[in-house]
């Protein structure tokens, strides 16, 4: 399989999730949109999706990236070494987003679809403002500029395909140093949103791509949930 050797670029659709799934595209095929209408995140969460982001998908095999516990973590930091070869100093939020300056500017879903394994992401890039209501920012935001979001995507892409190939052969072992390098709350207090709440400091992430928290029981590892800082 030729990672990304195949790419259509769309001025609007529903979700590059959901095309990936419903066409048939090779894998290592990618999908790009300029605008979703209904864009998806995490959770069943919805992902705004106007015009001046960059939101794309791509398809891969499950059989050749079993880990699904540290793929998003490795794809993560692909982004976030990306985003530093422009300039920025992201922190990888487990177990998929890259914040900003504090703020969410990009986040990854991967989804199993039968015998699919579709990788979304949305990067913020030219947007210059967001709702109150969503702790968010873009490239632009930060650095005072427009980007290409062609170039973008080139620089992102060559990235992803590196991080994924060297993830295939050799698993998450190698990344995991350069994750908790960039872990974002590493050594703060947070709260975990689960099934239930749990406290704890963060103490960086497992050979598996688990969150491991020093709680009051103890070092534990936990493999879902949702971070927040926890209020002082
Ligand atoms: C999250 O932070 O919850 C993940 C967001 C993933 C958004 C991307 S944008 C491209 C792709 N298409 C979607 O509908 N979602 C992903």
């Amino acid at each position: 399989m030729e990672l990304f050797s195949t790419l259509l670029w769309l001025k609007e659709t529903d979700s590059t999730q959901q095309r990936l799934k419903e066409w048939d595209a090779p894998y290592g095929s990618v999908i790009v949109a300029d605008r979703q209408t209904e864009g998806r995140g995490r959770r069943g969460r919805s992902w705004l999706s106007q015009e001046g982001g960059l939101y794309f998908s791509f398809l891969l095999r499950p059989k050749d990236f079993p880990q699904l516990l540290s793929l998003p973590l490795l794809l993560g930091l692909s982004v976030a070494e990306a985003l530093e070869e422009l300039g920025f100093s992201p922190a990888v939020k487990w177990p998929n987003d890259l914040y900003l300056g504090g703020r969410k500017v990009c986040g990854i879903l991967c989804e199993l679809s039968g015998s699919k394994l579709v990788v979304g992401v949305g990067l913020n890039v030219n947007q210059d403002s967001f709702p109150p209501s969503l702790p968010a920012t873009s490239l632009r935001l930060e650095k005072g500029r427009e980007f290409d979001r062609r170039e973008v995507l080139l620089l992102l892409l060559k990235f992803l395909k590196e991080g994924l190939e060297e993830f295939r052969e050799k698993g998450f072992s190698p990344f995991k140093g350069e994750v908790e390098r960039r872990l974002l709350y590493l050594g703060e207090e947070v709260r975990l949103l689960g099934e239930e709440e749990v406290r704890g400091t963060v103490a960086g992430v497992s050979e598996r791509g688990g969150l491991l928290l020093l709680t009051e029981e103890g070092l534990k590892e936990f493999l879902t949930g949702d971070l927040s800082l926890r209020p002082s």
